[in-house]
């Protein structure tokens, strides 16, 4: 696991869009992994900078979305087809249905979970997947106590997930849908390159966690410790309860520049 300690989010976004802009120089057709949420707003917004100044081109890319609540009609603005469209696709020149999420409308939530696993598949994979994480350590909406070896499927949200997202539904947390259907941890190992941005004093102890405890369903974002190149962006503010800070920081100073992420 790489991490990286930055000073702010928008140092974490503009480290993770150079890595997107260097997928998309060599492999045009790469397939994004994109998280929702508050995490990657940084990262959309710079890639979006980018694209307006004639940098990168997202004409040939794909992407899937990692998660998506159960039961929220299709017009509502924070489902997450209509929250990456807003915060990302529709700001860069994706075709239109390049980007996939799971069908939170689904009447056989089995089928849907098991094709969208398929359609990745088709996709060739994920080469980069975009995570944030949430304060009690799910990825994607992985909550504690998900198999380490889950693929897509249906999930509870925790009572923290849902006060955590009430800020997007005018703060009322029985307004936050209850189930969601989400990529699994195994499905999110597969990915060939994962990229995890976490900033806010509110995400400390998750990242203590993540990086530094020990692997556990307790704390499912535990399980990227497993993956092969797994690269965490991380601010001072959550930066707090990591014990080998100065190594990290020590480490990127060192970093070749020819290496990126
Ligand atoms: C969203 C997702 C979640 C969020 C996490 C953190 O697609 O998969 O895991 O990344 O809940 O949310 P923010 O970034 O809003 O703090």
């Amino acid at each position: 696991m790489e991490v990286i300690l930055v000073p702010d989010p928008a140092a974490a976004g503009a480290v993770a869009a150079d890595a997107i802009c260097a997928l998309l120089d060599r492999k045009p057709d790469a397939v994004l992994g994109l998280a929702t949420g508050g995490s990657p707003l940084a990262i959309y917004d710079e890639l979006a900078r980018r694209h307006r100044a004639g940098r990168v081109s997202f004409a040939a890319a794909r992407g899937f979305t990692l998660d998506e609540y159960v039961g929220l009609p299709a017009d509502h603005p924070e489902s997450y087809r209509n929250v990456i469209d807003r915060d990302f696709v529709s700001r860069v020149d994706f075709p239109p249905g390049a980007v996939q999420g799971p069908d939170g409308l689904a009447v056989d939530v089995e089928a849907e979970c098991a094709e969208y696993e398929a359609a990745i598949g088709r996709a060739g994979g994920v080469d980069l997947q975009i995570l944030g994480i949430g304060t009690d350590g799910h990825i994607a909406f992985n909550e504690p106590g998900s198999s380490l070896a889950s693929r897509t499927r249906i999930k509870s949200l925790t009572r923290q997930t849902r006060m955590d997202n009430a800020r997007f539904f005018g703060g009322d947390v029985a307004a936050v849908p209850v189930h969601c259907l989400t990529q699994g941890l195994a499905t999110i190992l597969e990915a060939r390159h994962v990229v995890l941005v976490a900033t806010g004093a509110h995400k400390a102890e998750a990242v203590g966690q993540l990086i530094e405890g020990p692997i556990s369903a307790r704390w499912p974002a535990t399980v990227l410790q497993l993956h092969p190149r797994a690269t965490v962006l991380v601010d001072d503010d959550a930066a707090t309860r990591l014990e080998l800070g100065d190594y990290y920081r020590q480490t990127y100073r060192a970093k070749p520049d020819w290496q990126g992420i």
